[in-house]
């Protein structure tokens, strides 16, 4: 077990990606970013896991951390922004139930827990959008616990390590704590993280390279463990309609789950688009779904709970990505 640990260690202070910034968040005892003097470490750390979810690591550091921080610097700050410019930061990001989770779990911790990240996990976990592997990285990333956790890049490393085909989630958790380095569980976390998102990878794993290779009973066959999932994505037809007015554009406040709280263009249905002008039409993946959209300039008279927007106002509102698209046609 020693040498397992060290052999990732090692690897991870010389290939690791020592410099991200939610690593290098203030305690008492570093240097930290320039930047990030001001951010509490546990805040840093918990907008960090979230982002991190489901979108890559460089797409979050080169675009979003370092802005969405200087925007709501602290969590109290966030718990009192109205939710519009909460889901404004967030644009781009995609999955915006994460933003609406975080924006609820900072005015939870600003009523119950004086604006500050509770440190204990069955506190994290009781919070919104927080699971078993947030609350485990916030403990161990934004408070120094010593605790392990699971994510999908652990999960496979593990699964390889151990040849396991389709491990539980409480088998994987049991190894993953079996494995935790108890003299440094911040830097063997991040190493794991690393390990799984650098050379365990899904495909082509590069197996020659890695820090735990005389320790893999997976290693002839990485393909298989764990069976990979099938993920189909859902066929989604879209007819879009905006109605123009003064040179001001038509947009919905989206009610819907997919959406909620971003502005979007008028969902139509098929018996709608008779006398709409098309112009145009294009793809679109958002989460599961595979979107086909068709965009139309509508000539009826709009209902009178459609408002209107200049394309000055229009840039300053909550967009989905799959509204610019479509604003790009109009
Ligand atoms: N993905 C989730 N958490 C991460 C972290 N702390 N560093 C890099 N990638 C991650």
């Amino acid at each position: 077990m020693k040498a397992l640990q060290d052999s990732l260690l090692n690897w991870y202070f010389l290939n690791g990606r020592l410099d991200l910034p939610w690593r290098n968040l203030p305690t008492q005892s570093n240097t930290p970013n320039p930047q990030l003097k001001q951010i509490s470490r546990s805040y840093g750390v918990y907008i960090s896991e979230i982002m991190l979810q489901q979108t890559q690591v460089n797409v979050v550091m080169e675009r979003f951390y370092f802005p969405f921080l200087q925007t709501f610097p602290t969590l109290s700050s966030l718990a009192k922004a109205p939710q519009e410019e909460v889901l404004k930061a967030w644009q781009g990001l995609g999955y915006y139930t994460r933003a609406r989770n975080m924006h609820q779990c900072a005015k939870t911790c600003l009523d119950q827990y004086g604006g500050s990240l509770p440190s204990e996990i069955a506190q994290l976990k009781a919070l919104s959008g927080i699971g078993n592997y947030t609350a485990g990285a916030i403990a161990c990333f934004g408070f120094g616990a010593c605790v392990s956790f699971v994510d999908g890049n652990i999960a496979r490393v593990i699964s390889r390590l151990f040849a396991l085909t389709k491990p539980s989630m409480k088998t994987l958790e049991q190894i993953a704590q079996k494995l935790l380095n108890l003299h440094n569980p911040f830097d063997h976390n991040q190493a794991l993280l690393d390990l799984g998102a650098t050379i365990c990878t899904p495909k082509n794993p590069s197996c020659l390279l890695c820090p735990l290779q005389s320790f893999c009973k997976g290693q002839a066959s990485p393909h298989l463990f764990p069976t990979p999932k099938k993920s189909q994505s859902i066929p989604l037809q879209l007819h879009l309609g905006f109605y123009l007015q003064n040179d001001k554009i038509s947009l919905l406040k989206s009610q819907e789950k997919l959406y909620f709280g971003l502005y979007n263009p008028i969902r139509l249905q098929e018996d709608e688009i008779q006398n709409a002008q098309l112009l145009g039409s294009f793809n679109h993946s958002y989460t599961k779904y595979a979107i086909k959209a068709k965009v139309y300039l509508l000539k009826s008279i709009p209902p009178a709970e459609i408002e209107f927007f200049t394309q000055k106002q229009i840039q300053s509102l909550p967009l989905s990505n799959l509204c610019k698209k479509a604003l790009h046609l109009l």
